[in-house]
């Protein structure tokens, strides 16, 4: 039976909801060997699935820090799972060796209150992991490289205000990216550009914007189970802004850049501003709950507000997204509800 939400109708099974086809409608042509590392993550395992789905050969590579093993197990069998840390360089060697495509998406990261207080393990962890994929992807001669970089990369001046200017990708520099997890992929992604400079590699950089859908690994989960208990909090006034992409529109947007000549970093991200507060009206409808949500002006926002400019990703891959908000958490409200129910056995 499809759930009533008031918004719209969708179907509980979320990969058989008709949005995932119609938004991946293409067969990916990248038919060589694939290395998709944070394969038990959220993008990475849409990725793999994608990937399996279109009759690719894949390995996936995940140390399970954050990612996890209920997350593959769709697709367990349809590729090959390796349990390791990217950053053990020889691990690395080994895993790349042969390989067509590399997608570099494992990352020590999470919500912002983590990247707010954490900063060194985040830049040693996610430096070792992108300069050893990078060596190694060098020396065995892979041809095609995909970097996941962030929003973070963009200066905090330029996010001072809930209304600020979309980011258009030229706007990273004079460069004062959001905390150290920001700064540590804008160095990522000078890597990656030397790297393309001297070595006969074709690098391909998206910066992603708040990717979200089911198995998103940045739900407070225990919050999630204990609610009513402790209430439904946002961090702030709610008055910042942020665009979010679902992520079926997320994994088509990599596949197309990958497959295309474009060898600068791009934004891959929807370009609908919505406050916070705005975003927590959608989902309390979606829930059919009758919810007030507080505020905690004590905990950490990020920076004020972000927007993408989609003119560049427009022009050079044709690609923007297809799903609206309200349709894309409808499909992950009702993934969470039925996930965090298994998980606890209520
Ligand atoms: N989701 C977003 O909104 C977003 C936005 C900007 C950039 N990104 C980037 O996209 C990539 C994927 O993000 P995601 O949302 O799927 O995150 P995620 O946390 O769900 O996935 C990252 C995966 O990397 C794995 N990992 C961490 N350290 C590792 C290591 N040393 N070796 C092997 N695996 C390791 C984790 O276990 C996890 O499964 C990351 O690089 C992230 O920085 C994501």
């Amino acid at each position: 039976m499809p759930y009533s939400t008031g918004l719209l109708e969708v179907k509980p099974d979320y990969f058989h909801r008709p949005n995932f086809k119609e938004v991946a409608p293409k067969v990916v042509k990248m038919k060589g060997k694939h290395l998709v590392t944070g394969a038990a993550g959220m993008i990475g395992l849409h990725l793999v699935k994608r990937l399996v789905e279109d009759g690719c050969d894949v390995v996936g590579v995940d140390n399970l820090s954050s990612g996890s093993r209920r997350n593959i197990r769709d697709v367990s069998g349809q590729f090959e799972f390796v349990e390791g840390d990217c950053r053990d360089m020889g691990l690395c060697r080994k895993l790349v060796k042969g390989k067509e495509y590399v997608w570099s998406l494992a990352a020590n990261m999470g919500g912002i209150g983590y990247i707010t207080a954490v900063g060194a393990d985040i830049m040693h962890d996610n430096a070792m992991i992108n300069l050893n994929m990078l060596r190694m992807a060098m020396e065995c001669e892979v041809p095609y490289y995909f970097y996941s970089s962030s929003a973070c990369v963009y200066p905090k001046y330029r996010q001072t205000e809930a209304t600020v200017p979309a980011l258009k990708e030229s706007d990273a520099y004079p460069a004062e990216p959001d905390e150290f997890y920001g700064w540590e992929k804008l160095f990522a992604e000078k890597v990656c550009e030397a790297y393309a400079r001297d070595y006969e590699i074709r690098i391909r950089v998206a910066r992603l914007h708040n990717v979200y859908g089911p198995a998103f690994t940045a739900f407070d989960r225990r919050k999630a189970l204990r609610h009513p208990q402790p209430e439904f909090t946002i961090w702030g006034d709610g008055e910042q802004t942020r665009s979010f992409l679902y992520i079926p529109d997320c994994i088509e947007g990599m596949l197309a850049l990958m497959d295309s000549n474009y060898d600068q970093p791009v934004n891959l991200a929807s370009d609908r501003s919505i406050s916070i507060n705005d975003l927590a009206k959608i989902i309390i409808k979606i829930s059919g709950k009758n919810l007030k949500p507080k505020h905690d002006l004590s905990k950490p926002q990020g920076v004020r507000g972000r927007n993408s400019d989609n003119t560049l990703v427009k022009q050079v891959l044709g690609w923007q997204p297809k799903v609206s908000l309200e349709v894309g958490l409808t499909e992950t409200y009702h993934w969470a509800v039925e996930h965090f129910a298994e998980l606890e056995g209520i």
